[in-house]
């Protein structure tokens, strides 16, 4: 294995998408890894080398990791022999904006409860939480163990994610920078030691994530714990913002007759300004930016502090998503009895994850204007079926049979598979030949030389 320094014992608990990943490839680098999760469906598969989550590379690393890696229903079982406990929990939004922290605080709870008092333990918060989550997770821990009669020897340190759903091994491989918050020198350690390979590069890369060329060392930066938590928010926020201002100049493109994609890169070829998430589309959804802008929203509420850029982004992502509507308006003008085509419902490529996904909004909106709808996604239909189940929408196997006999179709997932469609030959099996491309992925020229009715975004 990869790990030439003294292997952990790390327990992780949860195992969705950062749980899961983040164990995997520890385990990959050599580390003693145990995953917990309480859904006893989740262990079984697991342990039978079956992932519970669409992710890349996932099975094959799962199986090359497996003699370092082992599932569990219950913390107890690892927690006395665990250097480290990683909690990867969920942290759904409240109705009110708040995070519902109750998964975090029986994970703490549950800590408190079972560790060895003798033996140090670093006790890590992954999940995204709000400002103050660390003190929460230590008093938890603190009033457990005093029911115990004992103080323990224990740090709490927090260690945000920026792993993107669908790429998420190659984030933790290769990622720009690991954020470790904590106040005790042994807990910065600790962490240091479990990323070695990582801060070092010293891992042979797996066989489906391979190194990018010239990829440096990441930073590793020590904070505060309370500026770890909101580094992961300014982060996501700033992202959902960046990509909420392209949408916006993209409307104003649309007006004067600019395209969009020229003028993303005529800015961000500027350093100041990067390149990355400046892409026009239908906007952001996913289980991250909208619940972490909006908790940052309710953060910046509790202290009295507005936070309009914030509050913009969300709003300006809102009305991204009613452009498409407003565009199959301008061309088709009637919406109601006619059969609109939905290419993509996962909120981004390479996920089955629907969550807050453009396409719920766009769906939803059609229906209610009486439209037909047909669906095709390579990957996320079971999931969007499951959700919902009341909504009549015709579910199909193929781009092929979502186009026959539809007035208009619309492209809000930028699938691989969807660049190798004979575009050419489809346009006569529709009634009419309208084309949204709402994340512009395909070539404009060519569908309008095929005879599409091709419209874009900002472009
Ligand atoms: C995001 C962040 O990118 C990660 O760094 C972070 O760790 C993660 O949230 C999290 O907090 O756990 P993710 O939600 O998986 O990752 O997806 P992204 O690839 O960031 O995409 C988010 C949304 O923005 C998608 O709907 C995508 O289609 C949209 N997007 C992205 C654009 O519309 N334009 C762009 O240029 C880029």
């Amino acid at each position: 294995m990869n790990y030439k320094g003294e292997k952990l014992s790390i327990t992780i608990v949860g195992t969705g998408y950062v749980g899961l990943t983040t164990g995997v490839a520890l385990a990959y680098l050599g580390h003693h890894i145990f995953c917990v999760d309480s859904k006893a469906e989740v262990v079984e598969s697991l342990k039978k080398g079956v992932p519970t989550i669409y992710e890349h590379g996932i099975e094959s690393l799962l199986h090359e990791a497996s003699p370092n890696l082992s599932f569990y229903n219950h913390l107890d079982e690892s927690l006395p022999e665990a250097d480290i406990v990683i909690i990867a929990v969920g942290t759904p939004s409240k109705s009110n904006g708040d995070t519902d922290l109750s998964y975090v605080e029986d994970v703490a709870r549950a800590i408190g409860r079972k560790m060895n008092p003798e033996k140090p333990i670093v006790v890590v918060n992954k999940s995204t939480v709000p400002i103050g989550t660390a003190s929460r997770v230590k008093t938890v821990i603190k009033e457990e163990l005093k029911k115990r009669g004992t103080e323990g020897n224990y740090y709490v340190a927090s260690n945000p994610e920026f792993l993107r759903e669908g790429a998420a091994l190659y984030d933790t491989f290769y990622p720009d920078r690991i954020v470790v918050g904590a106040e005790e020198l042994h807990a910065v350690n600790m962490l240091r030691q479990m990323y070695a390979p990582i801060l070092e590069q010293t891992f042979i890369p797996p066989k489906d994530i391979s190194r990018p060329e010239g990829f440096g060392l990441p930073a590793f930066v020590t904070t505060s714990p309370t500026s770890a938590e909101l580094i992961k928010y300014a982060s996501n926020a700033f992202l959902a913002m960046k990509i909420s201002f392209i949408n916006e100049i993209s409307i104003i493109a649309d007006k004067v007759g600019a395209d969009i994609r020229e003028v993303s890169k005529g800015i961000g070829l500027d350093r100041r300004i990067g390149s990355g998430f400046l892409k026009a589309g239908v906007g952001w959804g996913g289980s991250c930016f909208p619940k972490d802008t909006r908790s940052l929203l309710f953060t910046g509420k509790q202290y009295g502090v507005d936070m309009p850029m914030v509050s913009a982004s969300i709003e300006v992502n809102r009305r991204q998503r009613m452009a498409v509507i407003e565009k199959l308006q301008a061309t088709l003008k009637i919406i109601r009895g006619s059969v609109i085509g939905i290419l993509g419902l996962a909120f981004k490529p390479n996920t089955d994850d629907i969550r807050e996904s453009p396409a719920i909004d766009i769906i939803k909106e059609l229906l209610d204007m009486g439209a037909s709808v047909k669906v095709y996604d390579p990957v996320a239909m079971e999931n969007y079926r499951a959700q919902f189940p009341e909504q009549d929408l015709i579910y199909t196997d193929s781009v092929e049979e979502t186009a026959r006999e539809s007035d208009a179709l619309v492209l809000l997932t930028e699938w691989e598979s969807f660049l190798h469609v004979a575009w050419d030959k489809l346009v006569y099996e529709m009634r009419n030949s309208i084309f949204i491309d709402g994340r512009n992925f395909l070539d404009g020229e060519d569908m309008r030389i095929w005879g599409y009715n091709y419209v874009g975004i900002g472009c």
